[in-house]
């Protein structure tokens, strides 16, 4: 471990050395939901192409740390590291059981992880495309060589499934992904650029209140609201489909890098509307942005390293690619993280 030991000023690299994923057991269809609140398998896929989800059952052991877990120990695996060689765990998360500990440190403690250090990170879906730019940048500091990233959500705890839920409880799936971020003696692998944003006024588009003083001026507190997603999905819709090219051409800007040369664009599945309008608004073609959501809605957090996950295991991404990860969500938060793989 090199944790704490600044490795001087020798120039080195960062590469994703090795990714996992977990899914929960229970797959939760539009005909499930059909039968739980008025709603339709037609309405459900013309709105946002999902067709099934999976939901965590806390009584058969998953959570969001578990899935964590088992997502870190799979890129744990597929990067030949043991959990003893981890310098960090960092857990993008917005759904961690508990407020203390953090997720971060169940996760360390459930795969074996000593004494590293461990922290979550909270920008909602915006969280592990974050955490790459913090997980490279602390390795290119020189103070850390190994850093397991995870983003893992179980939106469905804070789900409404009845009608008055309706138009949340449809889009958000559970899962977990995790990266391993590795220092290497390469120097051209890393970031080529990166961007982390925030507009704290968009708060009220998407927020899970907990108690009356939390609702936003203008709506009336309602208990029965509590712990449940509230948001505005017109307003986050229009809110995405504007920053998604903005944020996608800034950052090849910033990297002098043409959108043609990029291998694959890792984005945020939020709804298949949203991916769809963005990339044609920015002229990419349709095998350039990858699409899973028909499988397992939006999963937050969990989103992009679930994608990353199956185009690595798949082959459509491997070294020598340009990846370009993009996300936007809660907070309102967006962020972009370009890789030199
Ligand atoms: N099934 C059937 N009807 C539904 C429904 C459901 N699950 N949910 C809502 N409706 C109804 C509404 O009650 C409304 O009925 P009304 O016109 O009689 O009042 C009608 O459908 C239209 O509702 P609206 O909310 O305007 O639909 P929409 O076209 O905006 O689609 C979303 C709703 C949530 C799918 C869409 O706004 C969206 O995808 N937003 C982005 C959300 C997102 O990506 N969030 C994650 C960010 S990280």
């Amino acid at each position: 471990m090199s944790n704490g030991s600044p490795t001087g000023r020798r120039p080195i690299g960062v590469r994703i050395a090795g990714t996992g994923s977990a899914l929960p057991q229970r797959r939760l269809t539009n005909a499930d939901l059909e039968k739980m609140m008025e709603t339709s398998d037609e309405w459900i896929v013309q709105r946002t192409g999902i067709r099934e989800r999976r939901i965590i059952d806390r009584s058969k052991g998953e959570s969001t740390s578990q899935l964590a877990a088992e997502a870190l120990q799979g890129a744990l695996a597929d990067a030949r590291l043991n959990a003893t060689d981890l310098d960090l765990i960092i857990i993008a998360t917005m759904t961690a059981e508990m407020s203390c500990p953090a997720s971060a440190s169940l996760v360390a403690n459930m795969v074996g992880a000593g004494t590293c250090g461990a922290f979550d990170l909270t920008a909602a879906c915006s969280g592990f495309v974050y955490g790459l730019n913090v997980a490279h940048d602390l390795i290119k500091g020189g103070a850390y060589r190994t850093i397991g990233l995870v983003g893992a959500d179980a939106l469905s705890t804070l789900m409404d499934y009845s009608n008055n839920g309706r138009s949340t409880s449809i889009i958000f799936g559970d899962a977990a992904g995790a990266a391993i971020i590795k220092a290497t003696d390469d120097t051209s692998k890393g970031l080529l650029a990166q961007a982390m944003h925030s507009d704290g006024r968009g708060w009220k588009e998407i927020y899970v209140p907990r108690c009356a003083e939390d609702f936003p001026p203008g709506i009336a507190a309602d208990d029965a609201k509590y712990n449940h997603v509230q948001m505005n999905g017109a307003s986050v819709f229009k809110f995405a489909v504007g920053t998604f090219p903005e944020l996608i051409q800034q950052t090849l800007d910033s990297a002098k890098v043409a959108a043609s040369e990029v291998d694959m664009y890792v984005c945020h599945q939020s709804n298949q509307r949203i991916l769809t309008a963005a990339r044609e608004r920015f002229g990419l073609a349709e095998d350039k942005l990858y699409v899973n959501i028909d499988r397992f809605g939006n999963t937050v957090g969990a989103s992009v390293p679930l994608c990353l996950d199956e185009l690595r295991k798949s082959g459509r991404i491997r070294d020598g690619h340009k990846v370009m990860f993009v996300a936007f969500g809660g907070g309102l938060t967006w962020g972009s993280s370009l890789w030199q793989l």
